[in-house]
């Protein structure tokens, strides 16, 4: 939280700072009120992927290297989006991410 998010001349928007991602780990965010994820898998690669559980469309959150979902207790890699424990039947859509020094930004 705390960052100023607003368009820029682009038409991704800033979501996240790098600096509030911890390396291997991730965190939650909004994009255009839609619950996002963000992940640093390594140090300065961040990927981002849709919140909305691929099962039945709770938000799913963010658990250090996966997504995990409350709801039936599907699980995510972090990394990647894709499916590590069912139900869910398909990964979470990726959402292009860019960076501009510290400020993360997507859509
Ligand atoms: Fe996520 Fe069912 S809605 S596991």
């Amino acid at each position: 939280g705390g960052a100023t998010s607003g368009p820029t001349g682009g038409n991704q928007v800033e979501v996240a700072l790098l600096s509030d991602i911890p390396v291997g780990g991730s965190i939650s965010a909004t994009l255009d009120g839609d619950p996002i994820l963000l992940a640093q898998p390594v140090a300065g690669t961040v990927v981002a992927f849709s919140a909305i559980c691929t099962h039945q469309g709770c938000v799913v959150l963010p658990a250090k290297t996966e997504f995990d979902c409350p709801c039936h207790g599907s699980r995510y890699d972090a990394a990647t989006g894709a499916v590590l424990d069912g139900p869910a039947p398909s990964p979470l859509p990726e959402i292009a991410v860019t960076l501009d020094g510290d400020s993360v930004r997507a859509g």
